[in-house]
């Protein structure tokens, strides 16, 4: 957008000894921007009035009206040139072009139901995903799989003795779990069940192909599922390769520790002891086996390597801050100047009113119920609002699943929800329905007045309060987008949106679109815009948008 305070500051610097581009403030109600004179009445020897009113008649900018009130300066933009501004301007903004983003997010865990607790990482990770991609960034979207421990050798015994080809083949994750949990409860009464799922985790580990082959076969279940979610959500990664993947790349980091002296030995397991209050990392445990941050050190040196990124985040919820406030301290120490780049994108807990404790298998709420259930309720909110609309299936799945998400990304992500299917559908609340169906109003009045491109319009038309305002919120919707990546943050994006429609609702309740003539062209035009500005959007926060609704 238009760069209004750096303009005033260089319009007004000459007369103003002293000036810094910090004195050039935001607007009050008396006008946009106001410069205070007060400090400059000891280097000119003048009263701030009597500055402010002399500068007055010295500063001339176009399209800015200046005024001297009670020693500020005032400074308020004529609104026809800022719409022609904000009209004018548009086009290409990559201010992130040639920088490489890794995310880090969904990561899900094999032969785990993708439940409602991974709904937050996944479309905070994929909303940041597109949000840089819009700014130029290259992104690479890393599903960082749970897919090594010993778990997996618990998983092989249980399906060998309670297990069945068939029954996998037909229920897939829900045959995983419960073998899961039938595992679990098993090997704490007996003994002879935890020593062969030991004896089985080593076989994976030693590269046994039966022991492998069925890993594999789990693994494959499990993301199946996953990816129909994905699906759903507009999500695709660029990579999948998980923990396992780590695991003959962790004696390299091993090697670098040791180099620095930063490997000691603790009863027989591998640490790195950190300072402050932090408890120190475990590399390695007395058996052997790597740990967790063993993996994710050799997962950061492999991302630092291949992909040479500017920023690596971790969209992951904030209990395990203490697992990554390790990782980064730990890569500090080794002396890497891109330990600095490494980020934790850390946010609160979830959970879902309304979901009837019938539709929770084995304790956990799979997101794909919770999908299907909003889908279900917008099936029938639509077919009660518009019983006539073609595509109905097509639209509810858009506008079940976006109310979903939307609703898990309009708070700021640090926060607990707590949120209700009823009030995420209320397409009069602040709901991605409700965008969604303001986009698509906007586009059946451009339907109906078969308004399709962009046209040059007058813009005087445009500045009367309700249209100025909505002009106001697309001109730098630019800089909130570039926000909403500077602060890791798409809520910045969502309640954007709603602001957007906010204002464009109450225009179109105050002005007459369809009337006649120059007027109704500029009409058309700001509602163009508006449609495009929501569809942009809203892909950028995972949603659909349906252009009838
Ligand atoms: N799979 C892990 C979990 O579900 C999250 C992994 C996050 N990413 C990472 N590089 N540690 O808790």
């Amino acid at each position: 957008m238009f760069d209004y305070k750096t303009l005033i500051y260089n319009s007004a610097k000459d007369v103003l000894e002293g000036l810094e581009i910090s004195d050039v403030a935001a607007s009050d109600e008396f006008c946009d921007y106001c410069i205070p004179c007060f400090k400059f009445a000891k280097i000119l020897r003048k009263a701030p009035a009597m500055i402010a009113a002399d500068a007055v008649s010295r500063i001339k900018i176009d399209g800015i009206k200046a005024e001297a009130l009670n020693g500020y300066l005032n400074f308020t933009i004529e609104r026809n040139a800022f719409v022609r501004r904000a009209f004018e301007s548009g086009g290409e903004y990559k201010p992130l072009a040639g920088k490489t983003v890794c995310l880090d997010y969904s990561s899900v865990n094999i032969a785990k139901p993708f439940h409602i607790g991974h709904l937050m990482t996944t479309v905070i990770g994929g909303s940041l995903c597109k949000i840089f991609r819009e700014l130029g960034a290259r992104v690479v979207g890393i599903n960082h799989l749970g897919d090594w421990g010993t778990q997996f050798g618990g998983l092989i015994s249980a399906y060998r003795r309670w297990g069945d080809e068939g029954r996998l083949n037909a229920r897939g994750l829900d045959e995983l779990l419960e073998l899961y949990v039938r595992y679990h409860s098993e090997s704490e009464k007996d003994e002879a069940v935890a020593a062969e799922a030991r004896e089985w985790s080593k076989k994976i580990e030693s590269g046994d192909p039966y022991a492998v082959g069925l890993f594999e076969r789990f693994k494959a279940i499990t993301l199946e599922q996953a990816k129909k979610v994905y699906a759903r959500l507009n999500i695709e990664f660029d990579s999948y390769l998980g923990e396992s993947f780590y695991v003959d790349k962790v004696p390299a980091v091993e090697k670098k520790l040791e180099q620095k002296g930063l490997l000691k030995m603790s009863d027989g397991a591998e640490i790195v002891e950190l300072t402050g209050d932090m408890p120190p990392a475990l590399i390695r445990r007395s058996d052997g086996a790597s740990l967790y941050i063993a993996r994710d050190l050799a997962a950061a040196y492999y991302r630092h390597e291949n992909y040479n990124f500017d920023k690596c985040l971790y969209v992951v919820a904030s209990h395990q801050a203490l697992h990554f406030k390790q990782l980064f301290k730990v890569l500090e120490l080794l002396g890497e100047p891109w330990a600095s780049d490494m980020i934790h994108v850390s946010f609160g807990m979830v959970s879902v009113e309304g979901m009837a404790l019938s539709t929770r298998r084995g304790n956990v709420l799979y997101l794909s119920d919770v999908l299907d259930s909003a889908v279900e309720k917008a099936a029938a909110i639509i077919a009660e609002r518009n019983p006539d609309l073609q595509d109905k299936t097509r639209v509810a799945e858009s506008v079940g699943v976006g109310a979903v998400v939307f609703g898990a990304l309009y708070d700021g992500r640090q926060k607990d929800k707590n949120f209700s299917l009823e009030s995420a559908l209320n397409f009069d609340g602040e709901t991605g329905p409700y965008v969604q169906y303001t986009h698509a109003r906007c586009r059946s009045v451009l339907a109906k007045a078969n308004y399709g491109c962009s046209q040059n319009v007058d813009c005087n038309l445009l500045t009367d309060d309700e249209a100025y305002e909505v002009v106001k919120l697309l001109a730098d919707f630019d800089e909130n987008i570039l926000a909403a990546a500077v602060k890791y943050e798409p809520s910045v994006v969502s309640r954007r949106l709603v602001k957007i429609c906010q204002a464009f609702n109450r225009f179109y309740n105050a002005d007459r679109i369809m009337c006649g003539g120059e007027t109704e062209k500029a009409r058309l035009e700001l509602t163009l815009r508006v449609a495009d500005a929501l569809k942009r959007g809203l892909s950028l926060v995972l949603l659909d948008a349906p252009e009838k609704m």
